[in-house]
Parts: C-alpha cells; structure tokens; sequence
C-alpha cells in the first residue's frame, strides 16, 4: 500500500500514453513525480539535427500535459551535454532552399523548443556535463536551474557562425548574469568554464565530474516532496515578471535568423568551421 503522501502510479497520473522519441535519441522515464529526459545520439556529440530538436519539442509539450510531475531533469552525455545545431544535417542545411514562407516557417523548430521547455510547469532541471554549445545553451537557458560538473563549458558561436543567437535566447541569458556580460558571451563567442559560468550566475551549482545528474536528480526528488501547487505557482510568477518584456524584445530574432542565415558570410563561416580554417567575412 502507498503512504498517502507517496506519488500516484503513472498510470494513475494519467501518464499512460508516454511520450516516444521518434530518432529513439532522446529517452524519457517517470519516478513518481519526478521524469528524467536524456539525450542520447549514437556518436555522443549529441547534436541537435532538425528530427532530434522535433523530439525536444514533443517531449517539452507533452511534459507541459502532466500535472501530476513536480520536476524534470534534462540531461546529455558523459563527454558533452550537447554540441548544438547539428552543423552537417542535411534537413537544416537545406531549408535555404524552400521558398520563404515555408523556411520562415520552418525557423520556428529552435524557439518553439526552447518555448515549449519553458512552459513545462514542473522545475526543470538541465544536468551538464563537458560541452554545452549554441542551440544547447539555448534549451537549457529554458530550463529553471542549470548544474554542472567542474569541467563543463559553454559557449554561444552563432556570430562567428555569421548568425544571429535567436531561439528568444537573448533575454533568458541577460536575465541570468546581466546585459553586459550577455553581450560578451554572444559577441566574443568564447567559451565559458565551468567556475566562471558558475560565478556570473549562468549555472546554479558546480559539482565534481560526473556528478551534475545525480545533484539535479536529488533535487528533483526534493521539489517532488513539496507540496506541488505553491511550487508550479512560484515559477510561474518568477517567469512572468522577468519575461513581461521578452516578447516585444525579441519578436524579430526569427526573421533577424530568416536574413543572417542567407548571407555569404555564414555560407563562408560553415565552410570555415567544417575545414577548421578562419572564415574571411565581408558583411555581405
Ligand atoms: N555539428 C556537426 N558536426 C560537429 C558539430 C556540430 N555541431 N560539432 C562537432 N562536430 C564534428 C566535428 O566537425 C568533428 O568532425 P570530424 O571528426 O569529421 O573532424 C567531430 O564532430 C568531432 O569534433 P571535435 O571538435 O574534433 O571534437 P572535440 O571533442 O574536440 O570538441 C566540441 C567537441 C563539440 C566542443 C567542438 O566540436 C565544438 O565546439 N563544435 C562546434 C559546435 C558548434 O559550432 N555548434 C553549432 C552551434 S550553432
């Protein structure tokens, strides 16, 4: 017999129809109250092609579905958490090619993730060990808490890309260590270590290698032991005084993406990146 404080079941919960990753990357479990999503490519880079980002976004809206999950914890893999866009898939290279209003449409699979991770009402968790770069930074900015193992970094490489950072990420970072140091993060596009993302307010907890999951996971089960409506009502006041202006900032970072993404210099910057060479950029 259950203690009349214990979870319901899944069932119960009204959790029988369980999201099911459609790449088969992505892996979703339920404790009690308590789910843990892992992302898991083969080649461990974890990067996010346009088929892993639709199953970030199914398995985001189907966690916003279930009130009875006080948390979730969002995690990679042992080397990286993930290495961002998935700069060779063909999907989102050729979305160049559809005519406007399809691609435009199509620009909105990065920030329909990250919107669909911020609205889950349980606490979220990311858990990040080693590399965490561009799209990945990105979702877990839209997670409530970030933890990370002492040799994590994190960097944002979408201006050296010939990009702007969209996916409404620029108020979420400014929000979390401030309007300067955003800006340093996003134009420098250098890395940040584990202390220094510590220390500005980017991560929440910095703990030994191998121990982000297991820390989020503890306090995952912590919030699962709260009483569970003062806790969702507590993040949504939060979130909704610090986005009250996020919207009418950031309405135009698709369509900035729609004209960066079409220039020569992020023609040139890709060709860089995959011949490991410096990119020539001419602002055209
Ligand atoms: N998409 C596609 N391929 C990627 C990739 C990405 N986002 N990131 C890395 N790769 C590829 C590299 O081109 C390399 O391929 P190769 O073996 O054919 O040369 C391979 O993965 C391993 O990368 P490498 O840099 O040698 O591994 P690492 O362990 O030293 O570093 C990263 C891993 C993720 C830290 C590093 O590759 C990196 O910073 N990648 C860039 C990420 C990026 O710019 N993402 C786009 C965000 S918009």
């Amino acid at each position: 017999m259950r203690g009349s404080g214990a979870p319901p079941p899944v069932e119960e919960a009204g959790m029988t129809a369980m999201y099911t990753s459609s790449t088969g990357w992505l892996d979703l479990k339920v404790e009690g109250r308590v789910a843990v999503v892992r992302m898991a490519r083969p080649d461990g880079l974890n990067a996010l092609s346009a088929s892993l980002l639709e199953d970030l976004r199914d398995c985001g809206l189907w966690l916003q579905r279930q009130p009875h999950l006080s948390a979730v914890v969002l995690t990679g893999g042992e080397r990286g958490f993930s290495a961002g866009a998935d700069l060779r898939d063909p999907v989102l290279r050729d979305r160049l090619k559809l005519p406007m209003m399809e691609r435009r449409e199509h620009l909105k699979l990065g920030p329909d993730v990250c919107r669909a991770w911020e609205d889950i009402e349980a606490v979220t968790f990311a858990a990040v060990e080693g590399y965490c770069i561009g799209g990945a930074l990105a979702i877990v900015l839209a997670c409530d808490f970030r933890y990370a193992g002492r040799s994590a970094h994190f960097r944002l490489p979408e201006v050296e890309l010939g990009i702007n950072m969209s996916w409404r990420t620029l108020p979420r970072l400014a929000a979390l260590v401030g309007p300067a140091r955003a800006k340093e993060i996003t134009i420098f596009c250098e890395r940040v270590e584990a202390d220094e993302a510590l220390q500005i307010g980017l991560v929440e907890k910095l703990v030994e290698d191998g121990a982000a999951f297991e820390t989020a996971l503890a306090r995952a089960r912590r919030v699962a032991d709260l009483p569970p409506l003062p806790v969702r009502m507590s993040k949504e006041a939060i979130n909704a005084a610090v986005n009250a202006l996020a919207d009418t900032a950031i309405h135009m970072d698709r369509d900035q993406y729609l004209v960066t993404i079409a220039t020569e210099d992020r023609r040139e910057a890709v060709a860089a990146f995959l011949e490991k060479r410096k990119g020539a950029f001419k602002g055209e």
